[in-house]
C-alpha cells in the first residue's frame, strides 16, 4: 500500500496459503461482478450453462422472451447442482438431475414430484435464487454477492476505449483451454508488464517494441494500457501480417496499437487492429488456474474465402505458453519459505495498480483503482 517506488509485492501467503485463496473465492470471485461466459454461448431461448463463481456456481439461462437470467446453481429441494460446472444444455425447462424438480427458464418451480396434492406446499416459495446478471460488449457478468453497484459504474471510461472494437458483433473463430499450476494473481501480474518480454518473448518483440506505449490513468475496477506495433507490422502474428480485415470502427491509433486491459478479478481483454483475444481465468486452487482463451474476428474476416485464424491463434498460443511457463516457475519459487516480497521496477506500474487493488480488497476496502501511480522513491522502505 506504500507509494509506487517504495512498495513491495504482496506477501508470499497471498500466492501459497489456501486460507487466503478461500477468502478470495468468497470476496473477490463471489463478492461482486465477474465474467462467466460470452453472450453467444447463451444466445437462444432454452440455452443453459453453468460456470464457477467463487465458492459456488451460477446457472445462466435465456428465457422465451430472450431475457438472460442467472441463478445460484443449486436446487431448492436438497441442493443438487442443476448443471455441472462448465457444461451446457438446451431445454425448455430446467430439470434437477437428482429428483427431477422442474423449473421454468425464469426460475419458477413448475413441478415437484409427490407434492401435487400437498395443500401446504407453496411452489411459488421454492423458485431458484436469482443473481444480478448483465451483458457488456458480448460478455456476460454475474454479481455473486447480489449487492454490488451496477457494473457500468465500476468500469467507468473503459467503455469508451472498448466500444470501437464492437466486441458484441465479433465471431469467435479460435478457442484454447489451458490449466496452469500458478496462482491467478501471478498470471494477471505477468499480463500487466512487458519488462519480461525481451527475455522470454522473442516473437512478440519482433512485432511490438516491448517498452512502447503507456498505461491508462483513469480510475475504475480495471487496469490497462497499450503498446505500439512496429512499422510495417499490421497485427500481432508471427510475421506481423494480418490474414483478416481491420475492425471497421477503429481510428488511426487503433490500427497501430494493441490495447491490454484486465477487468478485476478474472478477465484479460487484448484489443488488436483485426481481432480481440479474451482470457477468462477461473481459479481452481491456490496454485492452479484454468484459462479459457478465445480469438474473435469481424464477420467480414470470416466471410473471406479460406479465412484461417491460425495467424493470431498460433502467435498467442506460443506467447501464452511462454508466459505460463514463467508464471509456474514463479509459483514454485514463491513456495520457498525464504521467498520475500520484492520491489517493482518503474516499468511495472500496472502491476502496482493491480496488487494495490488486491491489497485494498484484503483490507476490506473497495478494490477500486484510483488511476496511474507516480514513481516515488523519496522514502524507501528497508529491503526486509
Ligand atoms: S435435489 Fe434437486 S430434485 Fe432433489
Ligand atoms: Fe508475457
Amino acid at each position: 500500500m506504500a507509494p509506487f517506488g517504495q512498495s513491495r509485492m504482496l506477501p508470499r501467503a497471498a500466492y501459497v496459503d489456501p486460507a487466503v485463496f478461500a477468502w478470495e473465492q468468497r470476496h473477490f470471485f463471489g463478492g461482486g461482478w465477474m465474467c462467466v461466459a460470452r453472450s453467444d454461448q447463451i444466445a437462444q431461448p432454452g440455452d443453459q450453462r453453468a460456470e464457477a463463481t467463487g465458492e459456488g456456481s451460477v446457472l445462466l439461462t435465456r428465457d422465451d422472451e430472450g431475457v438472460l437470467h442467472a441463478f445460484a446453481n443449486t436446487c431448492r429441494h436438497r441442493g443438487h447442482e442443476l448443471l455441472p460446472c462448465g457444461t451446457a444444455a438446451q431445454q425448455k425447462v430446467i430439470i434437477c438431475p437428482y429428483h427431477s424438480w422442474t423449473y421454468t427458464l425464469d426460475g419458477g418451480l413448475r413441478a415437484a414430484a409427490g407434492f401435487k396434492n400437498q395443500p401446504r406446499f407453496a411452489a411459488e416459495r421454492w423458485g431458484l435464487n436469482e443473481l444480478p446478471v448483465t451483458e457488456w460488449h458480448g460478455l456476460i457478468f454475474v454479481d455473486g454477492s447480489g449487492a454490488a453497484p451496477p457494473l457500468a459504474d465500476s468500469l467507468g471510461t473503459l467503455d469508451e476505449i472498448v466500444a470501437p472494437y464492437e466486441m458484441e458483433r465479433l465471431i469467435v473463430a479460435g478457442r484454447h483451454e489451458y490449466e496452469t499450476t500458478a496462482n491467478w494473481k501471478i498470471l494477471t501480474e505477468n499480463y500487466h508488464e512487458c519488462y519480461h518480454c525481451p527475455v522470454i518473448h522473442p516473437e512478440l518483440c519482433k512485432v511490438s517494441p516491448p517498452r512502447s506505449g503507456e498505461n491508462y490513468s483513469t480510475p475504475g475496477i480495471w487496469v490497462g494500457g497499450w503498446m505500439d506495433l512496429r512499422d510495417g507490422m499490421a497485427t500481432m502474428s508471427l510475421d506481423g501480417a494480418s490474414h483478416g480485415v481491420p475492425l471497421r470502427a477503429l481510428d488511426e491509433k487503433g490500427l497501430r496499437t494493441v490495447i491490454y486491459v484486465a477487468i478485476f478479478p478474472n478477465l484479460l481483454v487484448s484489443l488488436h487492429p483485426d481481432y480481440v483475444m479474451v482470457h477468462r481465468l477461473v481459479p481452481l486452487a491456490v496454485d492452479r488456474t484454468y484459462i479459457e482463451c478465445t480469438w474473435a474476428f469481424a464477420p467480414e474476416s470470416l466471410a473471406q474465402p479460406g479465412f484461417d485464424p491460425t495467424y493470431a491463434v498460433e502467435f498467442w498460443d506460443i506467447t501464452n505458453r511462454q508466459d505460463w511457463h514463467a508464471c509456474e516457475s514463479v509459483q514454485r519459487g514463491l513456495s520457498s519459505p525464504h521467498a520475500v516480497p520484492g520491489p517493482l521496477s518503474p516499468d511495472e506500474d500496472a502491476v502496482y495498480q493491480f496488487v494495490a487493488m488486491v491489497a485494498r480488497g484484503y483490507q476490506g476496502q473497495p478494490a477500486w483503482n484510483p488511476g496511474l501511480p507516480s514513481w516515488d522513491v523519496s522514502d524507501p522502505v528497508p529491503a526486509r
